[in-house]
């Protein structure tokens, strides 16, 4: 049998890419292994659903700023990913900012998804931001993380239509539907060494751009 790639999942909010992760997971019978999951959130549903399937969960303090980790806490949770053997960062809804040590741990390794078709509506609700704009299609973006803001080379996007009538939250739906599909495609062609990365190219992820 391959060796399963031990993939740590961190996240803020409900958790619904990382349910579509590890039913991926369970259902292709993936060569992954989710180590650990990690909320900034001490009440995350994502915590909640990884106790459900007896993945262990921690609420590591983030410590004293809104928007990022402050030192001491980027050197938390990168010591208790490394102690759960973690070679690969999923961050699922992770609403602060990673830099420096924490990017370093993990160099090439740490992965986002961000509900927008990057470089378009990087920051916070891409939904709303596109809303606003008024384009008529919008989407998902699985990247690589680096030093700036959802700017890493991209490696899977799904597209999405905007309807007239959309609501905020009727669009963020939609989104996380092909986000359901994006993530898991990716971390499946990383568990079977298949993705491919030179400089901003890359290849390898199976199913882009296709539509809901
Ligand atoms: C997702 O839609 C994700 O794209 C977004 O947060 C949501 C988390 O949902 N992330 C960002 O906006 C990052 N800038 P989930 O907790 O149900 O997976």
């Amino acid at each position: 049998m391959s060796p399963r790639l031990r993939l740590g999942v961190l996240g803020s909010g409900k958790g619904s890419n990382f349910v579509a992760i590890a039913d991926a997971i369970r259902e292709r019978n993936l060569p992954v292994e989710v180590a650990l999951v990690i909320s900034d959130v001490p009440d995350a549903g994502i915590l909640q659903h990884a106790k459900d399937r007896g993945i262990a969960a921690r609420f590591i303090e983030p410590g004293r700023f809104r928007t990022k980790l402050d030192e001491e806490s980027e050197v938390a949770y990168t010591s208790a990913l490394r102690e759960a053997g973690v070679e690969w960062v999923a961050l699922a809804g992770f609403m602060r900012i990673l830099k420096g040590e924490f990017l370093r741990a993990f160099p090439g390794r740490v992965l986002n998804i961000h509900p927008s078709l990057l470089p378009s509506f990087p920051g916070l609700e891409a939904w709303r931001q596109a809303l606003d704009y008024g384009v008529k299609v919008t989407g998902c973006t699985v990247h690589l993380v680096d030093q700036g803001i959802d700017t890493g080379p991209i490696l899977a996007q799904r597209a999405v239509p905007v309807h007239p009538d959309d609501t905020p939250s009727t669009l963020h739906a939609r989104i996380q539907q092909a986000e359901k599909l994006a993530y898991p495609a990716v971390i499946e062609t990383i568990a079977r060494s298949e993705l491919r990365v030179r400089g901003r190219l890359t290849g390898g992820v199976p199913g882009n751009v296709t539509g809901l």
